[in-house]
């Protein structure tokens, strides 16, 4: 079983890259292999609209830009799947949207199988307020997907600014080493 898990903040270290690691940490523990994909940073575009998805029917995008289709290749051969996002104006970042935007309409194009069946969860980083809507603009991707979401003790953020701020945050560690062995249980009774 895999897990691939897209770092959706420019910043290769920073707090939402640390997050996505202690998630890993206890997938890893039971023995479920995990990549981590960088996403911010990527130039990678929004949805053209143009339809083309859906003629060529191969679960790909038709848009050549920086490594789109390899990304959503990588979500198609995983079991789970993470999306970390920074906060940015109480949203995800620019690059998680587009990954949203281009690999749900790949998959609904496609038929859904893409997405369908598999665990999702979300990895938010936030220094101080708008998290909640991070949250659920990854969770309203996954909650259109059939996909199954998986949940921690606490939404799944941590409270932090600069990069390693998320070390100070007990509950944010705590929530997430949880959140890691929850998808864990759900990964194998799911997959
Ligand atoms: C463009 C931009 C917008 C931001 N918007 C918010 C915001 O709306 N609310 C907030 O609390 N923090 C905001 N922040 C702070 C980041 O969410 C915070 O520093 C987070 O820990 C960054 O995660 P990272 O280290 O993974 O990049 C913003 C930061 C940037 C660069």
């Amino acid at each position: 079983m895999k897990v691939v898990a897209f770092n959706g903040s420019p910043r290769v270290n920073g707090n939402t890259s640390q997050s996505i690691k202690m998630v890993l940490a206890e997938l890893e523990k039971e023995g479920i292999e995990t990549e981590i994909v960088q996403l911010g940073g990527r130039k990678v575009f929004g949805c053209l609209a143009c339809g083309k998805c859906s003629e060529m029917m191969n679960n790909r995008c038709v848009r050549k830009d920086d490594e789109m289709n390899t990304f959503i290749q990588k979500i198609e051969e995983a079991d789970g799947i993470i999306i970390g996002s920074p906060t940015y104006f109480s949203n995800v970042s620019t690059e998680v949207k587009a990954l949203i935007d281009r690999c749900g309409y790949v998959s609904k194009s496609n038929g859904g199988a893409l997405l369908r069946g598999k665990v999702g969860t979300s990895v938010v980083s936030v220094r101080r307020a708008g998290s909640t809507f991070t949250y659920s603009a990854i969770n309203f991707f996954f909650g259109i997907a059939e996909m199954v979401i998986c949940s921690s003790s606490y939404w799944n953020m941590t409270l932090s600014r600069d990069p390693g701020d998320v070390q100070n945050d007990n509950e944010g560690i705590q929530t997430f080493q949880t959140l890691g062995k929850n998808m864990a249980k759900l990964l194998k009774q799911v997959r």
